[in-house]
């Protein structure tokens, strides 16, 4: 995700800084740098870990620039460390950029300019747009800024200084920049956290516009150079509304976030109906794969192992990392070890890998840098930006989309062929996942029936069970209802004892091969005298009839389904315990990263 601020005025610029980087904080924490022009040189101080060690270190310097621009970095290219830390000069440390994005294009643009004698010391996509901004600059940063941006794929907000001019050159595509006119000062930030307490008159800037800011103001071009009338808006919101985006809760946020994250996780890795994954294996030469991981992660692998089987038609173990790492498990020299991890830090999952001494290993990981991701020897990142909310909502549609793209990837690497149309439907999947958000409404008014409930299952089959479990562990973990997650057939073998009117039932039915044996499942609920909620894609008058409620969503290859299948489940567990009025975000007895056995 990453934060970013800056600043031109009358004023010491580094305070709102410090300040307006502290309030972006939550948008990444892994390294945070400033610039500022003091006596006609560009100062970039800069630290790894979070902005607290930055403030550390400029307690000790004086700086009175009225001018400075800054960054709270979320990694994306690049491990989190003091270089890959932005601000990032040009050669000629003349130039300094801080940037929020993925430069897709950027591996082309580092050869072109190393071969035209750049110097790119940085791992970080960013740093390539100092120097091309260089490339282009003669005497004028905003035409040097305009020049480099058509060369720029992906997306970026950018906030641009020269050691030469007096101005901060900003320009947005894809990622949210927000100008805040003060009064003989204007801000640029990522949100508008940043800057509401110094001004609350913002003009967002769209995609493709650049702004020119200095001690007189501010103009807005075009990527013609045309002149534009920016709208003022009047920011009316409290700074906690405005960290999380107005939602109430982060993991509200986090599941409205879904549509954006599962296309940050696609970004790149889709060319021409083909799959590009930086992974360094022959998948021919692997013979078994082991998918370890915890929790929610643990959902994804055995979602990860039905979509392997089906698509590479390679043999798929799945373990609990606690379990696998005390079983001695038999691992094989062409058996490859993938292990799931939002964190990255997990003991479990970090001790399972540990098992893995004479065979391949790979990570999906969310957090770039986390001792995972630097532990494996390949590895996929999710690039969902930071979770915070303690429930994990994004990172499980994330970590369920990389291993499609890696169940794909394996197919192409195999077979020299791959499913083109599953890939362009996976391409779709934000456009339906926004379809069910747009119906929340909806799912909130079914939410309340939930309330003086006890006891819940969960059930769906094949790919769908996982869902059903992972459904029950969201109710769990936020509401305190119990929630079981059950195989549909088999709760004839037991879980049916449980049935009577104060049982909620939620089943998970698709169109396909099992759809009429799951209905027969419904039918036995029902005789019992269950309450049904089905999440479905069959417009069927049956599961009408049998259901309390059914809750639609849109229809997808099987493959698919879980990605559109668990937003209802996200949000009814999120809005049955906000009712319930439980702090969401930090449910009781949990912690967001389990670093401990
Ligand atoms: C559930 C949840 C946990 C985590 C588990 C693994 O909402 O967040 O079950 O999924 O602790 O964490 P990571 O993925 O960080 O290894």
């Amino acid at each position: 995700m990453c934060g970013i601020i800056g600043y031109i005025g009358k004023k010491p610029a580094t305070p709102f800084l410090i300040s307006g980087l502290k309030r972006l904080e939550y948008r990444g924490y892994d390294s945070a740098g400033i610039c500022v022009l003091e006596n006609g040189a560009l100062e970039i101080i800069k630290e790894e870990g979070p902005i607290k060690m930055l403030e550390a270190e400029l307690a000790n310097k004086i700086l009175n620039s009225t001018i400075g621009i800054a960054h709270t970095r979320w990694a994306t290219h690049g491990r989190p460390n003091k270089i890959n830390a932005h601000p990032h000069f040009d050669c000629q440390k003349k130039i300094a950029v801080v940037h929020n994005g993925i430069i897709e294009n950027f591996q082309a643009l580092k050869v072109l300019l190393e071969s035209e004698g750049h110097k790119i010391i940085s791992e970080t996509d960013t740093e390539i747009i100092a120097h091309l901004i260089e490339k282009f600059y003669v005497d004028n940063l905003e035409k040097a800024v305009t020049e480099t941006i058509k060369c720029l794929e992906g997306t970026f907000g950018l906030a641009v200084m020269c050691a030469t001019e007096h101005k901060i050159i900003v320009a947005r595509r894809g990622s949210p920049l927000i100008l805040g006119i003060g009064e003989n000062e204007t801000f640029v930030a990522s949100d508008a956290s940043a800057i509401i307490e110094h001004t609350q008159q913002v003009i967002y800037l769209k995609d493709n516009e650049i702004a020119i800011l200095s001690e007189d103001g501010y103009s807005l071009k075009n990527i013609n150079g045309e002149l534009l009338t920016g709208e003022t808006q009047e920011i009316k919101w409290t700074i906690d509304e405005i960290e999380k985006g107005g939602f109430k809760h982060f993991m509200l946020k986090e599941i409205f976030e879904q549509p954006k994250t599962i296309a940050n996780t696609l970004r790149g890795r889709v060319n021409n109906g083909s799959i590009k994954l930086s992974v360094n294996l022959d998948p021919k030469k692997v013979d078994k794969i082991i998918i370890t991981a915890c929790g929610t992660s643990w959902h994804s692998a055995l979602i990860g192992k039905y979509l392997i089987e089906k698509i590479v038609g390679l043999p798929v173990e799945v373990d609990y990392a606690s379990e696998f790492r005390y079983r001695n498990p038999i691992i094989g020299p062409n058996n490859l070890l993938i292990v799931i991890s939002q964190s990255g830090e997990t003991a479990d999952t970090l001790a399972a890998l540990k098992e893995a001494t004479n065979c391949e290993t790979l990570g999906i990981v969310n957090i770039v840098g986390s001792t995972i991701s630097r532990e494996v020897k390949s590895g996929i990142y999710l690039h969902a930006g930071p979770e915070i909310g303690v429930a994990s909502t994004k990172a499980f549609t994330s970590q369920v989309t990389s291993l499609i793209l890696l169940a794909l990837y394996f197919e192409e690497q195999i077979s020299g062929e791959v499913d083109r149309e599953l890939i362009n439907e996976l391409e779709s999947i934000p456009q339906k996942i926004q379809s069910i958000l747009d119906n929340a409404k909806e799912i909130k008014a079914i939410s309340q029936n939930f309330i003086g409930s006890h006891n819940s299952l969960y059930l769906g089959r094949g790919i769908n069970f996982p869902v059903a479990l992972e459904g029950a562990l969201k109710l769990k973990e936020v509401s305190y209802i119990h929630a079981e997650g059950y195989p549909a057939a088999e709760m004839k073998h037991g879980p049916i004892a449980l049935i009577d009117e104060n049982m909620f039932v939620v089943f998970v039915v698709n169109h396909g091969p099992i759809f009429e044996k799951v209905i027969s499942n419904i039918q036995e609920v029902r005789a019992r005298g269950g309450r049904i909620i089905t999440i479905t894609d069959m417009d069927n008058e049956v599961i009408k009839k049998l259901s309390d409620y059914v809750i639609m969503v849109p229809s997808v290859s099987e493959e698919l389904s879980p990605l559109v299948n668990i937003i209802p489940l996200q949000l009814l567990a999120y809005y049955v315990a906000d009712l319930n009025g439980v702090n969401v975000d930090k449910p009781r007895n949990l912690a967001k990263s389990v670093t401990v056995e």
